[in-house]
């Protein structure tokens, strides 16, 4: 049982170790994934505003360039290009007021037909015959005549600065074409401004970037500011894939804009309303996972401990538990090497006394038979004289009745004997059995009866009782070889709930006491043993005590012994009360009613044929007449033939196809009320006894057999 609660313990502390490391992982583990998605999905929305917020900014910027332009258009739209230089001074100071408070315009340059500067805001006088036919905004705004055109990131030829061109063309009111306005826009204006953008949100990431580009790829302003020339972006880029697929704006990830640019990074764009424009911001993965690995790091700064700890608990439980265990399961081994160990001396000792009974049993019978021999040759001899004839007689009865002793007390050891309780009165038992007591002590020992006015009634088996008080009283005759006291006492007693060998209720206790040599502790403690004998070879059997133990225990009672050496003994049999209805059967039962025996027909059934021969004998000498037979069929067979039979004797135990019990139930068939009376010396094994069966126990004299006999009779059939 503890061993199988251990293991399921084992089981569940090993699933709580799995999942002391498994629930936190995977709790780590889905948390950290739902993290990463959130910084991602923050980061893209973070770039998507700083886009927007910078395309705002790009659509207002060339808006009002956009009015600049037209604005100086309307200044010279009715001049020619003499009248421009002509008055090229007051146009000088009109561009450099109109240009004056916006920060991104470097310098307005109207640009002659065939490509001489004519008017500049911010230089005057300008150099005469040179030419900037040959730069792309001059030729980009002559190319798409109406509208803008945004010019490549150049350096300006009188100025000597960055810039890029926001040309168009010089239109006279007929909208022919008379040069070019062109507007130079200094980047550095969006440079800055990107980088106030970017560093407003104070978080630290060297990947950030933001662009300004002309949808042909070509980088106008650039935060953080490149250390060459601008790159372009490649057609194959990401971005240009991504323009592609959503052109007015969205998100990509790429290692970079224009071309391989490390480190990889996460881009939002967005296009420039009306102008052929980009803006696009980008952040590095890298920073964004900062961010998250500091979440996982907190996290880990908690859990691990505290998993750790988990962990450990459980791991120290499993310890134990698996220690504990072994250590039951050593245990185990130990009480299974105990019993071992025990049952082999239990072996032991039975093969012991086994060894002393043989010894102390073959010793006795050896003694009757040598009286019983010898009195049979003398008894050859001398048959002449009566006188001696009974002496020798006397003497092989009293050898053969010492014999049956020995055997019946072998039988109550072995509980080969059956017990027919019956409820009676100890105090009534007593006193018809004081003769017998008496005959057994000598006239050095005064035997006195204390008995209680009233005892409770006790079911208990009469001739049983009367042997273990006669058991009881030949142990004290024998501690007093130089007389004494012997005293028998019964009186009411209450077994408490502390008892551990009796049920608690009412109970009698009978005591024997005598004031002779008393026990030493050993010899009490060994007393009831089987076969524990301190007297000599052929004088004590050793079983007395161990019949009185026996009997008490199977009529639910118990023994006590007191004892102290040369103070005496006093020994008390327990009996528990009757329960039931009393109905007390007293020693002096009403006489049974004379049958004249030569009215009687007796059938007597016995395989011995010595046995058979003394009981037809013993039968006829009291006057029955006699049938008889060597087993169960002979004996129907006899019954089948309707002669006279009244009494069926039958032994129990015979060899054949029915013992005595089944011969009495086909002759009860055959002979309903015939009467039954049954023998045995040794009953067990063949089956309950029927009800009101009277059994007649071997070895049997001739008056208990004629007794017996004439009371089965008489009984009412
Ligand atoms: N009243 C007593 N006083 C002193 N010793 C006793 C008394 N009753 C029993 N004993 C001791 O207990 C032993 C066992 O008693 P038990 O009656 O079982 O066998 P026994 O008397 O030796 O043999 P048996 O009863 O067959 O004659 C005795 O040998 C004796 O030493
Ligand atoms: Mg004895």
């Amino acid at each position: 049982m503890a061993a199988s609660n251990n293991k399921s313990a084992l089981g569940l502390l090993r699933v709580l170790l799995v999942a002391s490391v498994a629930v936190p992982a995977v709790l780590l583990l889905v948390t950290s994934w739902r993290d990463y998605n959130t910084q991602m999905a923050r980061a893209r929305q973070d770039l998507e505003r700083t886009c927007e917020v910078a395309q705002e900014n790009a659509v207002r910027v060339f808006e009002r360039q956009r009015d600049v332009a037209e604005h100086v258009n309307d200044l010279v739209r009715d001049m020619t290009e003499n009248d421009v230089l002509a008055s090229q001074f007051t146009l000088h100071r009109q561009f450099a007021a109109l240009t004056a408070n916006i920060p991104e315009i470097q310098s307005v340059l109207l640009v002659g037909a065939n490509g001489e500067p004519l008017v500049s805001a911010g230089l005057y006088p300008l150099p005469r015959h040179v030419s900037v036919s040959d730069r792309d905004y001059f030729r980009g705004a002559i190319a798409v005549r109406s509208g803008a055109f945004i010019s490549s990131l150049q350096m300006g030829k009188f100025l000597k600065q960055p810039f890029f061109g926001f040309a168009r063309t010089w239109t006279g009111p007929d909208g022919v074409a008379k040069g070019v306005i062109d507007i130079a826009v200094s980047p550095q204006y969006f440079t800055d401004f990107y980088e106030l953008l970017l560093t407003e949100d104070g978080i630290d990431d060297h990947g950030k970037i933001m662009m300004l580009m002309r949808n042909d790829g070509q980088v106008l302003a650039r935060y953080p500011r490149p250390r060459g020339p601008l790159p372009r972006v490649q057609s194959a880029s990401p971005f240009a894939a991504a323009i592609a697929r959503s052109p007015e704006g969205g998100v990509f990830k790429a290692n970079g804009v224009t071309g391989p640019d490390p480190p990889r990074r996460i881009f939002a764009y967005r296009r420039v309303t009306g102008f052929p424009l980009y803006v696009i911001a980008g952040r590095s993965t890298s920073a964004i996972l900062a961010v998250w690995w500091q979440i996982i790091l907190g996290r880990l700064a908690v859990g691990v401990p505290t998993t750790f700890a988990l962990f450990a608990i459980t791991w120290t439980a499993l310890v134990r538990t698996r220690r504990e265990e072994w250590a039951l399961a050593q245990a185990d081994a130990e009480i299974v090497k105990r019993e071992h160990a025990e049952q082999a001396l239990l072996r032991a000792q039975r093969l012991e006394a086994v060894g002393q009974l043989t010894g102390g049993v073959a010793h006795d019978f050896n003694n009757l038979l040598a009286v019983i021999i010898g009195s049979i040759e003398l008894l050859e001899r001398r048959s002449d004289d009566a006188t001696t004839v009974q002496r020798l007689a006397r003497n092989i009865r009293a050898a053969s009745e010492r014999g049956a002793e020995i055997t019946a007390k072998l039988l109550s050891f072995s509980r080969q004997h059956r017990v027919n309780p019956e409820v009676v009165d100890v105090n009534a038992r007593l006193r018809a059995f004081e003769p017998l007591l008496r005959q057994a002590v000598n006239e050095t020992i005064t035997l006195t009866f204390e008995l209680a006015p009233q005892v409770c009634s006790v079911s208990l088996d009469p001739g049983e009782f009367e042997s273990a008080v006669l058991n009881l009283v030949g142990n004290a005759r024998d501690a007093m070889p130089r007389g004494g006291r012997i005293t028998i006492t019964t009186r009411n007693d209450i077994i408490g709930a502390d008892h551990a060998e009796m049920k608690p209720g009412p109970a009698v206790r009978v005591t024997v006491s005598d004031d002779g040599a008393g026990m030493d502790a050993e010899t009490a403690a060994r007393a009831i043993e089987p076969f524990f004998t301190t007297k000599g070879v052929g004088q004590g059997t050793g079983l007395g005590l161990s019949q009185v133990y026996g009997f008490a225990k199977q009529s639910g009672g118990d023994l006590a012994i007191e004892t102290a050496p040369g103070v005496g003994t006093s020994i008390a049999i327990l009996l528990p009360g009757h329960a039931g209805e009393v109905t007390i059967a007293t020693s002096d039962a009403p006489l049974s009613v004379q049958v004249r025996p030569s009215e009687a027909v007796v059938l007597v059934v016995e395989d011995e044929p010595e046995v058979r021969a003394v009981a037809v004998e013993g039968l006829k000498a009291i006057g029955y007449r006699t049938l008889s037979a060597a087993d169960a069929e002979a004996a129907l067979d006899i019954l089948r033939q309707n002669g006279r039979v009244d009494l069926l004797f039958a032994d129990i135990v015979m060899p054949g196809a029915r013992n005595g019990l089944q011969l009495q139930d086909e002759a009860r068939r055959l002979r309903p009320g015939l009467k039954v009376l049954l023998t045995s010396g040794y009953s067990l094994g063949a089956g309950p006894l029927p009800a009101g069966v009277p059994v007649l126990s071997k070895p049997y004299d001739q008056t208990r057999l004629a007794d017996q006999v004439r009371e089965v009779l008489a009984a009412a059939g």
